[in-house]
This record gives structure tokens, sequence and C-alpha cells, in this order.
């Protein structure tokens, strides 16, 4: 089972830099990424690599190196998929909306459609491999689809016939490319050796081989929810602890110190936050509870999903404790919003905290000045569901403030803390650790607020430029 020829179906977070990575290790590799969404197409066809659809350190310049070569991105999925000898499946499979399920299983409806145009279209033999985050058994799901072109008399002399791997894909966000490129492991499930094989051999190029762990498929799609239910229960188990630091007067960075020095625990994701965001952590999660409640399990499913309800919990908190800080009420406040992405480093605004944040301010009456390097307004206005106030949407500081409840883009963090009543930080990125506390404090209105979500900032500077400051879980 020779690899020439690689299709992906899904040009998104995934499929974008998973693809690139395997284009760029395996140069005699041709890599076909396509998608049914044309103008994402279009982005990543872009000959300003500033303008690729997902922003990620590192990616433009790998696209830079192998688009047009061995790595085309194309909206032509029957072409390519009757080209390839193995084809990823990376399409979304986000929480079904409705009907059985609703709310917590995922929806299949993309993985579907993918297998049925592999069975339309693949030739001879191919290697179909689950890239999207699935639940167990979803292979046999792929299979069934598959077989049945197989079995249909075939249209074509030799095949189609199908292997079908569990390649779960662990990266995250932001450090996708050095996670692709470094991966702590990657993971194969299936039970046919050759087809394991000719996967591994193109991981092989840069993955050492003791890296690549082997299992069967059911437990390789377990692994992928159970490592997710892992992270965002860590991320959960550490802002309880920071509403008690806060009650009792402890220090969650210090907390999270003492018990990360056990190597037992480990020292990583375990700096609490504004509560977890991104597209797969809740997803996931709802997923693995679903599951649990299928199989009759509910206190597996009840413990799972304490999780959710905790994170859910603590979003709320940080926005309440701004309401009781700034004097009970937020009509007519002016509040700087500093960053919108579900982390640092990426233009991701999925599941963000800020979203559910930004949401109960606003219902509150504030009017917030949203700030974030990367996230657009475009996707800000979408995910609160309001329009921003006209005036300001360039960054330039609106007189417009009448208004209670409402919003604007600021493309300046001096904008945003323009007369601001409080400054509250939503995601990590680096400029706002670099902010000049003096100049901003002259601009605010006074007493004012920094709300420090994510632990980020220089607790003396602030306090020395005259503001009052809160941390999340410094007591
Ligand atoms: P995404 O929404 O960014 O991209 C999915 C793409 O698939 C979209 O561009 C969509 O147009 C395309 N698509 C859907 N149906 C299609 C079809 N029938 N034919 C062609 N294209 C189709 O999603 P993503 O973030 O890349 O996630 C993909 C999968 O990977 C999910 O299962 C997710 O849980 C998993 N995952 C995501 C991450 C992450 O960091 N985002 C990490 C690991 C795993
Ligand atoms: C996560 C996992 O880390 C990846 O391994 C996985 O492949 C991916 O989900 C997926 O399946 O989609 P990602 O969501 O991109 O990756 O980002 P993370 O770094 O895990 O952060 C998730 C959320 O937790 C962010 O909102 C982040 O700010 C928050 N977080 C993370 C904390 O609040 N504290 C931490 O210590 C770490």
């Amino acid at each position: 089972m020779k690899i020439n020829n690689i299709c992906c179906i899904g040009a998104g977070y995934v499929g974008g830099p998973t693809m690139s990575v395997i284009a760029d290790r395996c140069p005699h590799i041709q890599v076909n990424v396509v998608d049914i969404n044309q103008e994402r197409i279009n982005s990543w066809n872009d000959s300003n690599l500033m303008n690729l659809p997902i922003y990620e350190p590192g990616l433009d310049q790998i696209v830079g190196r192998c688009r047009g070569k061995n790595l085309h991105f194309s909206t032509d999925l029957e072409r390519h998929i009757s080209q390839a000898d193995m084809i990823f499946i990376s399409v979304n499979t986000p929480t079904k909306t409705k009907g059985i399920g609703a709310g917590k299983a995922s929806d299949l409806k993309w993985v579907e459609a993918s297998a049925r145009k592999v069975a339309s279209f693949a030739r001879g033999h191919t290697i179909v491999v689950e890239k999207s985050t699935l639940p167990v058994r979803t292979a046999e799901v792929i299979q069934q689809i598959l077989q049945v072109e197989e079995r249909s008399g075939k249209k074509q002399e030799q095949g189609p016939t199908f292997d079908v791997l569990s390649n779960p894909e662990f990266l995250s966000e932001g450090s996708a490319v050095k996670d692709l490129e470094e991966p702590d492991r990657v993971l194969i499930g299936g039970d046919n050796d050759e087809a394991i094989e000719a996967l591994s051999r193109i991981y092989k190029k840069w993955v050492p081989e003791e890296n690549i762990l082997h299992t069967n498929i059911w437990s390789s799609e377990l692994a992928k929810l159970t490592a997710n239910a892992f992270l965002a229960q860590r991320i959960s188990s550490i802002n309880s602890i920071a509403a008690l630091c806060e009650a009792t007067g402890g220090d969650v960075r210090e907390v999270a110190r003492a018990i990360g020095s056990d190597s037992r625990i480990g020292a990583r994701f375990l700096d609490s936050g504004p509560g977890f965001g991104g597209s797969c952590f809740k997803k996931d999660i709802l997923n693995l509870v679903y599951l649990s409640r299928f199989f009759g399990l509910s206190e597996v499913a009840d413990f799972w999903g304490g999780v959710v309800t905790l994170n859910q919990w603590h979003q709320h908190r940080v926005s309440t404790l701004i309401v009781k800080k700034l004097f009970g009420t937020l009509a007519s406040k002016k509040i700087a919003v500093l960053g919108f992405a579900f982390k640092a480093n990426t233009n991701d605004t999925r599941e963000s905290a800020a979203i559910q944040i930004c949401k109960d301010l606003i219902d509150e009456g504030a009017i917030l000045f949203i700030h974030d390097p990367k996230a657009s307004p475009n996707q800000i206005e979408i995910d609160l569901g309001i329009k921003p106030l006209d005036k300001c949407i360039d960054g330039s500081n609106s007189k417009e403030t009448s208004k209670d409840g409402t919003w604007c883009f600021a493309s300046k963090i001096i904008d945003a803390a323009d007369q601001a009543d409080a400054i509250l930080v939503l995601t990590e990125w680096e400029e706002y650790t670099q902010i000049n506390w003096l100049e901003i404090a002259n601009r605010m209105r006074k007493p004012a607020w920094v709300f420090d979500s994510r632990s980020i900032l220089k607790y003396e500077e602030v306090i020395h430029a005259g503001l009052n400051f809160w941390r999340i879980g410094m007591g």
C-alpha cells in the first residue's frame, strides 16, 4: 500500500494545518485538501499569505513553501477523492442541536456525507482515515457506508475496496504547527496491519517510531474523547480552587505551583482562567456524557457532566463579581475588554469564555469596547448576536455612549481604555503584558478597575498606576 496521493476532506483548523505539515515533510506525496466551502478554499489559495483563513504561528511559511507544488486546496471533491490512495475525513462534528441526543450527542451528518462522497468517487483500494473527533464506534458507520459500494457489483474492475483507520488529532490551536511537527504521540487505531503501516510510514518521516502508538479502532476513538475530558477536567478543577482561594485568602497560582511540582500531577494545564473555551472540550465531554448514559452508566455521565457545569458557573462568576465591584450596576459604564479569542495565538472564538461573559455584561447595561489582535469584528458580532455601535467600529472613540448594553470594536487598546470604568483581560495575548499602566490610568474614569482573568498582568504596575486590581484566584 504505497501512498502517493492524499485527499483530506475538510479544510478547517485541523485539515489545513495537518495536511500542510504532511506536505512539508513528505514532498513525494501529493496532498489535496478539499472543502465544500468555496470562500474558505479561496482564502487558502489567496496569494497574500496573511489572508489564510486560519491564523497559526508558522503556518503561512509552510503553506508558502508547499502550495502549488505538492499541497493544493480545491472544491473538486470528485476529482481528488478518485485520485487518492488515502483519504482523511477532517470535517466538523459539532453537538447536535435537534432531535435525539440534542445538546449532547455529536452531529455526524458531515462525516456521513463525506463517507458517501468517498463511497461514490473512490477508485481502487483506498485507506479512509478518521481525523475528526468521533463517538466510539463511528468507524462502523463509515465502514457500513463504504461496504455498500464495495458490494454493489463494482462499477470498476478493481474496487473500490476500503480500509478504515482512526487517527485522532491532538493539536492545540495557537501551537498547531509545533504540535504537529513534534507530537507527544500519534495514535493509529485499526485492525489491518498493512493499512496501519502505510499511515505510520507517513508519520515516520518526522515522528520517532516509539511515539507512534497502535491500538484497536475503538480504543483510539475513545482515547481522543478521554484526553479532552481529562484536560478540561483539570481546568475546571483549578478554576474551582480559584474560587476557594478568593474566598479564603489563598492564591491559586501558588496552589498550582505547589501541586504541580508533584510529578504525578504535573505542572501543565493548571492555569486558572475565565473558563475553558474552544470548539472541542465542551462538545467532546457532552459526547462522553451522552455515550455513558446510552450505555446505562449514569454515575459516569454525572461525573463528566460536572466538568461542563462547573465551567459555565465559573464564567458567570467572573461577570457577576465585575458587577459587584462596580457598585452593583453597569448601566452606561464603559468596559474595555481585552481579548475575545478563546486563547492566545488564534483567531478562533468558538465557545470562547468571552462570549458568555460579554453577553452577561451587556445584559447588565455595560458598553463594551472589545479589542482582539486576531478575532475579527464580524466574528464577534456573530458570536454576540448584537450589532456594534457604528461610530467606533474603526476604533475611534465614540461619543454615542448614551446607549446602554452595547459594544463596539476597538482596534487600539488605548481607545478601548479611554474614559473606561474598567479593563477586563479575557485572553492572554502577549501584547497585554506590555501595557503601560500609567498611560492607561490617565485615560480612565475613576475609580477605575482592572480585572485580570488570565493572571498575566503585573500586580505592582497596575496598583502603582492608581487602579483597583482583581486577579483570578487571588484572595
Ligand atoms: P472546522 O469547522 O474548522 O473545519 C471543518 C471543515 O469541513 C469546514 O471547512 C467545512 O466546510 C468542511 N466540511 C464539512 N462537511 C464537508 C463535506 N461533506 N465535504 C467537504 N468539506 C466539508 O473544524 P475543525 O476545527 O477543523 O475540526 C474538525 C474535526 O477535528 C472535529 O471533529 C474536531 O472535533 C476535531 N479536532 C479539532 C481540533 C481543533 O483544534 N480545532 C483539534 C483536534 C481535533
Ligand atoms: C484542546 C486540546 O488541548 C488538544 O489536545 C485537542 O486536540 C483539541 O482541544 C481538540 O480536540 O480540539 P485547544 O482547544 O485548541 O486544544 O486549546 P487548549 O490549549 O487545550 O485550551 C482550551 C481552553 O482551555 C482555552 O480556552 C484555554 O484558555 C483554556 N485553558 C487551557 C485554561 O484555562 N488553563 C490552562 O491551563 C490551559
